[in-house]
């Protein structure tokens, strides 16, 4: 399992949100390329299900259970994943996904504050705890997770909007603040990928709408993002930084 032209291969990455959907293929690619792969989520059988996976196709993967709002468990992940594996080269914040629908007048102020601290607030704590290690190194690639509902108006609940919205500017800023020290952000922001949770949700007559609505007339596939956070993380992308890439079926409109 390793492809020595990403640069990729031995390298160890962390994605949070690596339990499911769009993590867990992020996980399997990065695998699949060589690289040493810490899945966190809060789903434990989730998780093992996930090392399971890559470990029968070949790969290194080992799991950390930790709520990304909360910065103690993000600590702990580190300690597991450095002691494990060793420092983490890729860091990619993808857990998150709280954009049902809600209309404003009836978003709760505590869910309001719920969403911004899946979304929003979990990218910031994620990435507090392992940019030490990575400016000391100085080198290391981040990359977050927006949404299309953070790059233009959707049917996402408000605060997931803003939320999406302001980790892009996040990753502008941070991009700015510590390129000098060797580190790369970069954002995905996809629209519409049809995870095993989308399958399950949303009916065909819907999926049909949803797809003719982007240009290239589908949905996207998780491997459609994680073949974007392979290019992010890889030598081919070393002068890229600050950038979000619209994984979006040609669908944007700013
Ligand atoms: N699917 C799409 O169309 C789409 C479009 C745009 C953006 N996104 C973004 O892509 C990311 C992944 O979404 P997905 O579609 O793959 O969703 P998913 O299948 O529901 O997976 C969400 C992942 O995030 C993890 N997660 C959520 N909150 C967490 C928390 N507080 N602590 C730890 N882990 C947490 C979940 O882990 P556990 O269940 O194990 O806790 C799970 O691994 C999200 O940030 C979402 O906003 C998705």
């Amino acid at each position: 399992m390793s492809n020595t032209h990403t640069g990729l291969n031995g390298k160890v990455v962390l994605i949070t949100g690596g339990s499911r959907g769009i993590g867990a293929q992020t996980a399997r690619a990065f695998a699949t390329e060589g690289a040493k792969v810490c899945v966190v989520g809060r789903d434990e059988d989730a998780l093992d299900a996930v090392v399971t996976d890559i470990s029968g196709a070949g790969g290194t993967c080992i799991a950390a259970v930790a709520d990304v709002t909360d910065s103690a468990a993000l600590e702990e992940a580190r300690r597991r994943v450095e002691s494990r594996l060793g420092p983490v080269d890729v860091l990619a914040a993808f857990a998150g996904g709280q954009g049902r629908p809600i209309p404003s007048v009836d978003l709760t102020e505590e869910r309001w504050r719920q969403v911004i601290d899946s979304d929003l607030t979990s990218v910031f704590l994620t990435i507090r705890t392992f940019l030490p290690g990575m400016l000391e190194r100085g080198n290391g690639s981040v990359i977050t997770m927006s949404s299309a509902a953070g790059r233009q108006p959707s049917q996402a609940n408000l605060a997931y909007g803003v939320a999406n919205a302001g980790v892009v500017m996040l990753t502008r800023q941070l991009a700015n603040e510590v390129g000098p020290r060797g580190i790369r952000v970069n954002c995905i922001a996809p629209s519409s990928i049809l995870t095993e949770k989308v399958k399950a949700n949303m009916p065909d007559d819907v999926r049909a709408k949803v797809a003719a609505a982007h240009p290239l007339g589908r949905l996207g596939t998780p491997d459609d993002v994680a073949q974007t956070a392979l290019f992010l993380a890889s030598d081919a992308a070393a002068w890229l930084t600050g950038i979000t890439i619209d994984v979006a079926g040609g669908r944007v409109t700013h």
